[in-house]
């Protein structure tokens, strides 16, 4: 048994298959991303969020009446339960705003009267989770700031809502567009190491709210979600290309790692980066603010020429939503408010075809020996 377990270790679980699954795979070969079957970065240009959303959920792109129904119920489930908003208010301004999430998910799992969680039961919460979670965090965030919540405009997308309660405007219809790409980019990425948690914890047949806590606690990790954020404050450190390039080579030197850049799975390049470039690009150009995307650019030519490596779907998002006004600290949860669908998805075909997830150790600690009293230690 030990021998089997030894032959079948590989650090870091790569390259291991953990189970089957209909949502979504990779193709690091040609970077093909598919949710359903369906390109990802295909949709980032063409499909709205609402749409992605019930794909992942219900496994096939709504129909319009399906679509009506997906907008307006994340219309509807949007307003926050009084005892959260009471639970928000207590979280102090200093918190990390990925805390304030899993907190709430935490919270609506606490006082969710639900004690069955049927498989419509846990669709119906998935997308109650979805709507509140922008609403939970940027409640808090204003809340901590001692400013008032801004007006939605119903009428906007998932992506424009956001984008609204952030910076109390409505956005421009270019920004909004950028916002709902990243969105459906980060929507969901097969068996990552967040997905991963949230559907072990879904296996032992505990409940969603649960499973999604698993989530956000994983994703929280610099070398997971929050390499967005460290991104960002890699390009803010320096003032211009030659600057970057000069301050890269010397981080490269201490042999330190470049956050958002390489994966686990792509090894050539990430085709939801490649997107996210573009959008940058011309979201730069048009505030006439060139500045960020060029830095970025000369390290994404440093990292690769000194490297091999390649920006991941984190580098250029971040630049996304420095220019579309977002605080730094709200990037790890932006990629909670897409990747819940994708959680979601994934928990709902873990209990449609459930199996225990409990893998084995290979133990490397000292036969067996006496236990010794603690009077003869
Ligand atoms: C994503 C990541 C965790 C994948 O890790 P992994 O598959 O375990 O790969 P490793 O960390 O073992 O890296 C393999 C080699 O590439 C190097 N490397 C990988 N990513 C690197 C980076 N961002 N900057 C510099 N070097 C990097 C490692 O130092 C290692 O070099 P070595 O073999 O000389 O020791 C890793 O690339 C990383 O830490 N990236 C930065 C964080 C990030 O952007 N995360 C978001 C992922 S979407």
């Amino acid at each position: 048994m030990t021998t089997m377990v030894a032959e079948q270790f590989s650090k870091g679980l790569e390259d291991v298959v953990a189970g089957t699954t209909t949502i979504c795979t990779i193709n690091p070969e040609n970077e093909n991303l598919l949710y359903r079957g369906y390109s990802a970065t295909d949709m980032a240009e063409k499909a709205n969020f609402e749409e992605i959303i019930h794909l992942l959920i219900e496994g096939r792109l709504p129909k319009k009446r399906e679509l009506k129904r997906v907008t307006k119920l994340l219309v509807q489930e949007r307003k926050l339960q009084k005892l959260l908003i009471k639970i928000l208010k207590q979280i102090p301004p200093s918190a990390n705003p990925m805390d304030v999430l899993r907190t709430s998910v935490s919270f609506m799992g606490a006082i969710d009267q639900n004690r069955q969680f049927s498989i419509e039961d846990t669709k119906q919460i998935a997308y109650s989770l979805i709507a509140k979670l922008p609403f939970a965090l940027m409640t808090w965030f204003h809340l901590s700031k001692n400013q008032p919540l801004p007006k939605v405009t119903k009428t906007l997308s998932f992506a424009g809502r956001f984008l609204q309660l952030v910076t109390g405007n409505e956005p421009d219809p270019f920004e909004e567009r950028v916002m709902n790409a990243s969105l459906i980019l980060y929507a969901e990425h097969e068996f990552n190491a967040s997905t991963f948690c949230a559907r072990v914890t879904a296996s032992t047949l505990s409940d969603i709210y649960s499973a999604i806590t698993s989530g956000i606690c994983a994703l929280k990790g610099p070398l997971h979600g929050g390499a967005n954020e460290a991104a960002m404050e890699l390009i803010l450190k320096f003032s211009s290309p030659s600057d970057a390039e000069k301050g890269i080579m010397d981080i490269l030197n201490r042999k330190e790692k470049i956050m958002g850049f390489g994966h686990r799975v792509y090894k050539k390049s990430d085709g939801r980066s490649q997107v996210m470039k573009k959008y940058v690009q011309e979201l730069s150009s048009r505030k006439g603010n060139t500045k960020y995307f060029d830095i970025a650019e000369k390290i994404e030519k440093i990292v690769r020429e000194q490297k091999g490596l390649f920006p991941n779907a984190d580098f250029y998002s971040a630049v996304a939503y420095y220019l579309l006004g977002i605080p730094i600290p709200l990037y790890t949860p932006i990629f909670v408010l897409s990747r819940t669908s994708g959680w979601s998805a994934h928990i709902l075909e873990q209990l449609s075809d459930n199996r225990l997830i409990r893998p084995r150790g290979l133990y490397q600690g000292p036969p067996q020996k006496e236990f010794v009293p603690i009077d003869r230690r």
